[in-house]
């Protein structure tokens, strides 16, 4: 019987504070002593309930014109626009260490954009040609294309703009364009995230009657409106040229609508559903993952990686492991996917 004596003494009239102070509480009946079960690695190890491994990550990846050449970007210490043959090197190298899956965004000169994002539906357009490429390469990588209008944009919106308004339905044919375009280049899977009401179903019929019911969506159903995007609308020079992406992308505060986001995604036929930012959303991500039956990813965004990154280089934290805690904690949080600039940085790591 664990402190069968403590009664005694706590009963006994006498003030016995003092000796007590070292001691375990006398209030505590059971003995209970978590730390038991953290005494070794070993042990440790055995009751974990969350494993990172390499399988849980997708890498985004910035794609640019031209040949062997790398720009960094400023605000993602690490990360780099590759042209298209170091795009294929460093997804290779990611398919190695057992990273199953790239998501592309295409770095778009400012002459190819207009209202339209009519080069988003160019069959040989940057994007298409490095799916191509990639596809060739690496047949066995999962290839993830975004469509969403931004890169490809004058007005910097993910969809089309008339009067300063944010169109819905007149911008679902584009975006049913843009994924053909992907899923003829080989895409595994195109993720729409653009927020738009009924772009799942749409670009699901789309796919099907051209013959791609193979290729899945991963629908970024709970989008927010989010200051977390800076960094890669640095990297792309995809900003809004004008207002703000309130009225598509979801309000912070809410989280029910984030439900039925989802719900309503999952009934237009995503095959999976996707929460961001992931870092600041861990209730959402919750919520969702106890709640739809299809695999739900969460993006690290480039905000989350930045701050990370940038705390680690002032030496304020470790952002090896910072990184590595963030991602678990998605993952915890019920992501069965995690999108991460860091995936790779990770995947050594966990080796
Ligand atoms: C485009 C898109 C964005 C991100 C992914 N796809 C930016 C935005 O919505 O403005 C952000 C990713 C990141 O910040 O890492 N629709």
């Amino acid at each position: 019987m664990p402190k069968a004596h403590s009664h005694d003494h706590a009963h006994d009239g006498h003030d016995h504070s003092h000796a007590h102070d070292a001691g375990f509480p006398d209030h505590v009946e059971l003995g209970a002593r978590p730390r038991r079960n953290r005494k070794s690695a070993s042990l440790r190890a055995l009751v974990r309930e969350t494993l990172l491994a390499p399988s849980d990550f997708i890498l985004p990846l910035f794609v640019m014109e031209g040949t062997k050449k790398k720009t960094p970007i400023a605000s993602m210490p690490g990360v780099f626009r590759l042209t298209r043959d170091l795009v294929v090197a460093e997804a290779k190298r990611a398919y190695k260490l057992g990273i199953p899956a790239v998501a592309l965004f295409p770095v778009i000169a400012d002459k190819l954009k207009d209202k339209r994002a009519t080069e988003s539906a160019n069959k040989d357009g940057l994007l298409q040609r490095t799916v191509r490429d990639l596809k060739n390469a690496v047949p066995g990588l999962t290839v993830i294309t975004d469509v969403a209008m931004d890169p490809y944009s004058s007005d910097g919106h993910d969809g089309l703009v008339e009067k300063g308004r944010i169109l819905n339905d007149a911008t679902l044919p584009i975006l049913a364009e843009m994924a053909l375009a992907q899923a003829a280049a080989g895409a595994d899977i195109v993720a729409p995230s653009d927020m738009m009401d009924g772009r799942v179903g749409y670009l699901r019929a789309a796919l099907d009657s051209f013959g791609h019911e193979d290729v899945g969506i991963l629908a970024y159903s709970a989008k927010y409106a989010s200051a977390f995007y800076g960094p890669f609308r640095e990297a792309l020079d995809s900003a809004p040229k004008h207002g703000d992406k309130k009225t598509y992308q979801m309000d912070p505060a809410n989280r029910r609508e984030a439900l039925r986001e989802a719900q309503l995604d999952v009934e237009e036929g995503a095959d999976m559903v996707m929460v961001k930012p992931a870092g600041a959303y861990l209730d959402i991500i919750a919520d969702i993952a106890t709640s739809v039956t299809v695999p739900v990813a969460a993006y690290q965004v480039s905000g989350e990686y930045a701050m990370i990154m940038a705390a680690g280089k002032l030496g304020w934290l470790d952002a090896d492991a910072a990184l590595m805690e963030a991602t678990l904690a998605i993952k915890r949080a019920g992501a069965d996917a995690i999108l991460t600039y860091g995936a790779i940085a990770l995947a050594e790591k966990l080796g």
